[in-house]
């Protein structure tokens, strides 16, 4: 017996070295990580040690010292709240001296096992969105990639077929003509008022689906010319479901192996893929030429035709945030949501112009929710080399734009409040911190396209309806950053409810439940 336990102990002894051995030898470089965290240097000394790895070295390493004498600047102005929060509260947990108040260029989010940077300054932001070479996308978007058997222009390795892809999109949403907006407002208004017809005498149903698998069905009839797209409403909600379990698995390591997880997981993504199967046979009998086009684009670059989802997810998911968070906003803001009201009356006659202006109420309406609550929050690139001082090769650095979006310096005291006139004396320094597009050579190439359809759907939905909070509960649930991860729309947000209008007046209501949403 004895024996056996000294056996047991010497094997697991055995492992445990072989394991600290291995950990040790795959471990990335964390020469400046360790420097920082050791608490032995001052944030200031490693941007130094930086600086002297670039003295000598022309041409980008010339570009990258001035961008660090610049951010040196900065650095007392802009900084990560959300991370000094975190590491205040640490401090405090562990009664040490309370942290330095000085302004980090950065943080470490110190909880995630994967190391993980919150950007807090904006030079650094852009150095990191616009090297894609050193700071690749594709690979932090891996595990979105599995869940959904996507081959897109968010998530492929393949250089020129994300080249080709993102030109393909640019050029099938700008430059439209007249006509082919004046089609869209047709095709996105009579969504809408499909949609406000199924809640008539339907009380409890969840209104966030309703309204992504509306603008789900929306954008597939205005970009791909489908008339119907069955369980819209479903699609929407399983792309959610799959991507909550596989954040689930990837963040929260006693859920990885989970194996009812895993089970739930194939479930609903062969529903999804059934669901998408027939969208597919049904954009096939319109016969797109877009589709066509897409489809081609795969082709030629050695793949097969495509998943319909690579190209719903970019169409659809950050709109369907943006119009549902737009409504949280107005029913918190009746007074706001009165102007707009009158506004839109006033342009019954020059409709489309008035929605394709960017000097409206509508406009601003738009603008400021995305600015408190940007539907892409974060962009989150993998280091790929470690020919950089600052980031170990390896690890991920996010730029959460709620961090510049709420910053009190640039937007002043009332940075958290909803106020679309604040965009009728909008600063440059507050236009270069407003990023809910992103930022550097991935920007969104469908900025104009979005907003349109975005303002589209919004004036219509408020022209026929009046929406309002129910009952005493929370009646916003921000996007914030936890931890620097963002979430949807807040699982704990209020109950709304669309009173529809006749003539000027309330007529009747139904309520809505607002649904369980989903993390990044
Ligand atoms: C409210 C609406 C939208 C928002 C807030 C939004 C936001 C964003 C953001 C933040 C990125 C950068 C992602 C990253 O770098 O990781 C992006 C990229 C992109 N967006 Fe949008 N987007 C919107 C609508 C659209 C629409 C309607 C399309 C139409 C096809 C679209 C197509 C794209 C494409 C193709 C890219 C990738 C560009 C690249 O990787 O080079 N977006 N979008």
């Amino acid at each position: 017996m004895i024996l056996a336990l000294a056996c047991i102990a010497l094997v697991g002894g055995v492992l445990l070295v072989v394991i600290a051995v291995m950990r040790w030898y795959l471990s990335p470089d964390i020469a400046v990580l360790s420097r920082l965290q050791s608490g032995l240097y001052s944030l200031s000394e490693v941007v130094q040690a930086e600086l002297s790895a670039c003295r000598g070295t022309s041409g980008a390493g010339d570009d990258r010292r001035q961008q660090i004498l610049r951010v040196r600047g900065q650095q007392a102005r802009v900084y990560d709240k959300f991370a000094a929060e975190f590491l205040r509260s640490e401090t405090a947990r562990e009664h040490h001296a309370p942290a330095s108040t000085s302004m980090p260029l950065f943080l470490p989010l110190l909880s995630k096992p994967d190391k993980v940077f919150v950007l807090s300054d904006l030079d650094l932001a852009k150095w990191v969105l616009s090297d894609a070479t050193t700071f690749d996308r594709s690979q932090t978007l891996e595990s979105f990639a599995d869940a959904f058997q996507l081959d897109s222009v968010f998530t492929t390795k393949d250089a020129s077929l994300y080249r080709d892809l993102r030109s393909f999109f640019a050029h099938s949403t700008n430059g439209l003509s007249s006509d082919q907006y004046e089609t869209m407002m047709a095709t996105f208004q009579r969504r809408v008022d499909s949609m406000l017809s199924t809640f008539a005498g339907s009380a409890g149903v969840p209104f966030i689906p309703k309204v992504e698998g509306m603008v789900l069905e929306a954008y597939a009839d205005a970009f791909f010319g489908m008339r119907t797209f069955p369980n819209a409403d479903e699609c929407a909600i399983l792309i959610k479901r799959i991507w909550q379990i596989k954040s689930l698995r990837n963040n929260i390591p006693s859920h990885r192996w989970n194996p009812l997880l895993r089970l739930r997981m194939r479930r609903q993504q062969s529903r999804l893929f059934r669901i998408i199967e027939e969208a597919q046979a049904l954009v096939n009998d319109v016969d797109s030429s877009v589709a066509d086009e897409m489809a081609k684009v795969y082709i030629a670059n050695g793949h097969g035709p495509g998943n319909l989802l690579n190209a719903l997810i970019p169409l659809y998911e950050a709109i369907s945030r943006g119009v549902v968070y737009a409504l949280f906003e107005l029913a918190s803001s009746q007074s706001v949501q009165e102007e707009l009201r009158e506004e839109i009356a006033r342009h019954s006659d020059d409709e489309l112009e008035y929605c394709k202006s960017t000097n409206t109420l509508l406009h601003r309406v738009w603008k400021e929710t995305l600015r408190l609550r940007p539907p892409t929050p974060n962009q989150t690139r993998r280091v790929t080399t470690g020919h950089n001082a600052l980031f170990p090769i390896g690890s991920k650095v996010a730029i959460v734009w709620s961090v510049f979006h709420l910053d009190p310096d640039v937007w002043g005291p009332d940075a958290t409040e909803f106020r679309p006139q604040r965009w009728i004396g909008v600063t440059g320094e507050q236009e270069q911190n407003y990023r809910p597009f992103g930022m550097g050579v991935q920007e969104c190439v469908a900025q104009n396209y979005g907003s349109f359809g975005g303002r589209v759907m919004l004036k219509r939905i408020v022209e026929s309806t009046s929406i309002q909070h129910k009952g005493d509960g929370p009646t916003t649930g921000r996007v914030g950053t936890d931890r620097g991860y963002s979430r949807g729309p807040d699982p704990d947000a209020s109950i709304l409810r669309f009173v529809r209008r006749t003539q000027g007046t309330d007529v009747s209501s139904d309520d809505h439940r607002v649904s369980r949403n989903v993390d990044d």
